[in-house]
């Protein structure tokens, strides 16, 4: 579903580079985990994907098209929940979601029917004419999600859907994610909860300083690693110096 090559960004005005060659593949139809420190350069690698920032150099295949040439169709495919919620927090949940659909050309009566099934899948039907602003973070977090899902992409990237939630609102959101993974779809997530990657993904990358560090199971990672749990394969590999 994925296939980076050689991608290198620095941002304007920066020292340092965000990504320095990063490359790594996710196959079909799995849970995949991007994760990293602080400033690895997960959400640069999720803004590149989905058009939002330009890479330097290399290249991007996302479900066989070329980024280069294929955004708009790509962009027909993928659903992206962005780190920072991007709601509008004078709008009440249904204002945001149906002025989203619009976007996404979804005719009227599939597109209420749509935000009814999932503001109910989400726990939110009782919130659903409420302005985002008065929403808790797990509600916004959940809100945001719905946001990215009313095109049924094929493709759904996540940047830490799961910070600063609750534990009910946790399960509630990868209960959710693996459901959508059975009924065929593909998911990229990022996460700082490593334990909550080891139980969720099928595949990991660990990238640092814009680079990859390791990519593959869980489980087989932690065997090459001798560790017990895939935190301290990520301890072993990225060190424990702080990032900031
Ligand atoms: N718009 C920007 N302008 C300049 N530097 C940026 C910009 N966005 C990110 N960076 C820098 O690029 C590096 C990678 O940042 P990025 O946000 O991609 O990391 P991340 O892995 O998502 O981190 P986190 O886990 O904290 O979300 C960091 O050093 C960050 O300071
Ligand atoms: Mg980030």
């Amino acid at each position: 579903m994925l296939e980076i090559s050689h991608l290198h960004k620095t941002y304007r005005n920066a020292a340092e580079p965000s990504l320095s060659g990063l490359s790594l593949s996710f196959g079909k139809n799995i849970i995949a985990g991007l994760l990293g420190p602080n400033g690895a350069g997960k959400t640069t690698t999720i803004s590149i994907i989905c058009g939002l920032v330009k890479a330097d150099s290399g290249s991007v295949k996302v479900l066989g098209y070329d980024l280069a040439t294929g955004l708009e169709e790509i962009k027909k495919l993928i659903g992206v929940v962005p780190q920072s919620i991007a709601l509008y927090p004078t709008l009440t949940a249904v204002e945001n979601l149906e002025y989203i659909g619009k976007l996404y050309g979804i005719g009227s009566r599939e597109l209420k029917e749509k935000i009814r099934l999932y503001l109910h899948a989400f726990g939110l039907e009782k919130s659903a004419h409420k302005a985002i602003r008065h929403y808790s973070g797990g509600m916004k977090r959940r809100a945001n999600i719905i946001a990215s899902l009313l095109h049924a992409p094929e493709l759904l990237i996540l940047d830490e859907p799961t910070a600063g939630v609750d534990v009910q609102s946790r399960n509630m959101i990868l209960a959710f994610l693996q459901d959508y993974h059975r009924q065929g779809h593909s998911i990229i997530y990022t996460s700082h909860l490593l334990e909550e990657a080891q139980q969720l993904c099928h595949e990991v990358a660990i990238i640092d300083h814009g680079q990859l560090v390791v990519k593959g199971k869980p489980s087989n990672l932690m065997t090459e690693n001798s560790a017990t749990s895939l935190e301290q394969v990520f301890l072993h590999l990225t060190g424990y110096s702080l990032r900031d």
